[in-house]
């Protein structure tokens, strides 16, 4: 269906689900107070609620997440919202929403549902019809490696083409992610350094204080390569090293992305190093003999002429010492030390992208310490965009509005999601998986993760995202 066509009926499959209520409720009802929820939301599930009991059940979830509440707004977005009820392998559930959107030209059909339910609604949605002039977004994980991938595009190509896709991958909803274009594409100073000749190493961490926070049984079965590189550390990365992209669309910011995702070496499991903290197994939905990581460091390689021998490492892990997300360009050191004296702290210039909550950029230079003698230390300009530039929308809500508007600059390609997978692939293999190390929670890892490193230092995050 055409990309200008906003959707006439969201339709959310899973509504009385986990990231429903957790993520997409409130994110809707935010919508609501933006003006920006015009059309009536069905929700399917399986579940003995009628319209009112899933009503209440909105409130309960809007009301958990969102901070303030306008009577008014609430009363008119549960208004919004109805129930239909079923199995999603029974086609009488897709003849009740067929009902349900009588009238209705352009929905939009949410997928809030296990994985291995993605390709069941998508086949009951065409048996039923309703797969014509509407939209599907597909949340992740999509696939657990190249080959389910693969076999899950091909099963949602069968009802909808590619256009009409929105694979959901709430990293491209954050504000300071895709700050990322602007910081790079709408400014001159630092594209002549942004390359072989002057960077010695990218390094992005995704570091989360907390744990699998009741998700254990979920998590045990996918671990952190599955769970945040293949899809959103891949897209930070593909945002930092892409190409500048021909024009502002969705595709030609895709093109770029899968071309740098194509000339990314697939991963050595020699620059792999998994951890598990202390205490993993002990999770409720944990195995006792758990070898599932919750911490992965990584080295990518990426064979273009901007970035050949430029080593990309990234690091992902739970029970860490703090929440945040960072990304650190480490330029290489001028050529000639000239002040180099015993005091001087001679640390190369960094520039570093803080992408989580507290969105900004840290430049990190030399400076002259006042004295007779030139002394140099670090010092850093710094600037928060939300200071600077005003509060941001989260991840869902803009996603969410722009699914409805079929814009898919912020979801993900068929080809980036498949090249994303051939990259990560040697990680998933038995012989990478063998080895876990342990690690405190409330540090920063395994010590093991420094061997990938070349002998340089991981960079740790400023600010808590
Ligand atoms: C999800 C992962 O996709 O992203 C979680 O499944 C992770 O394990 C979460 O905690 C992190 O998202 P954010 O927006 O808090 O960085």
């Amino acid at each position: 269906m055409s990309e200008s066509t906003r959707s006439d009926a969201l339709v959310l499959f899973g509504a009385t689900g986990d990231l429903a209520k957790k993520m997409v409720l409130p994110a809707l009802y935010r919508m609501a107070e933006a003006g920006r929820l015009e059309l009536p939301v069905i929700g399917v599930a399986r579940s003995d609620l009628d319209d009112e009991g899933f009503r209440s059940q909105a409130r309960d979830a809007v009301e958990a997440v969102n901070d303030t509440i306008d009577k008014d707004t609430m009363s008119d977005f549960l208004g919004q919202l109805s129930l239909v009820t079923g199995d999603y392998q029974d086609s009488a559930t897709f003849e009740a929403l067929s009902s349900a959107l009588e009238g209705k030209r352009h929905p939009a059909h949410y997928l809030a549902v296990p994985p291995p339910m993605f390709s069941v609604v998508v086949q009951g949605l065409a048996e039923a019809g309703l797969n014509r002039g509407s939209r599907v977004v597909v949340e992740k994980p999509f696939g657990r490696d190249s080959e389910s991938a693969q076999k899950l595009n091909a099963a949602v190509h069968e009802a909808f083409d590619e256009e009409s896709i929105m694979r959901v991958d709430h990293y491209l909803g954050k504000e300071s992610v895709e700050n990322l274009l602007a910081f790079r594409f709408a400014n001159t100073f630092f594209e002549p350094l942004w390359n072989r000749h002057h960077v010695a190493s990218v390094q992005v961490t995704m570091a989360e204080s907390f744990g699998v926070a009741g998700r254990g049984a979920f998590y045990d079965n996918v671990g952190a390569v599955r769970d945040v590189v293949q899809n959103h550390l891949m897209q930070v990365v593909a945002l930092l090293a892409m190409e500048p992209p021909v024009d502002p669309s969705a595709d030609a910011l895709r093109d770029e992305k899968v071309k740098v995702l194509r000339a990314m070496r697939p991963l050595d499991p020699e620059h792999l190093v998994r951890g598990q903290f202390d205490g993993y197994r002990d999770e409720e939905g944990v195995a006792q003999d758990s070898t599932t990581e919750t911490f992965v460091a990584l080295r990518l390689d990426i064979d273009s002429w901007r970035w050949a021998g430029v080593p990309f490492y990234v690091r992902a892990g739970k029970c860490l010492a703090a929440t945040a997300l960072e990304a650190v360009v480490e330029l290489k050191c001028p050529p000639a030390p000239l002040f180099a004296g015993a005091e001087c702290d001679p640390a190369p210039n960094l520039v570093r992208l803080r992408l989580g909550n507290d969105g900004g950029v840290t430049l990190t230079g030399q400076a002259k310490q006042p004295g007779r003698i030139i002394v140099t230390k670090p010092v850093d300009l710094r600037v928060d965009f939300q200071e600077a530039l005003g509060s941001w929308q989260q991840a869902y809500e803009r996603l969410l509005d722009d699914a409805l508007d079929g814009d898919a600059r912020r979801f993900a390609r068929e080809d980036t999601v498949e090249q994303a997978w051939r990259v990560v692939e040697p990680a998933l293999q038995p012989e990478a998986q063998a080895k876990v190390c342990s690690y405190d929670p409330g540090g920063w890892g395994p010590a093991e993760a420094d061997r990938i490193l070349d002998g340089g230092q991981w960079y740790e995050p400023t600010e808590s995202a």
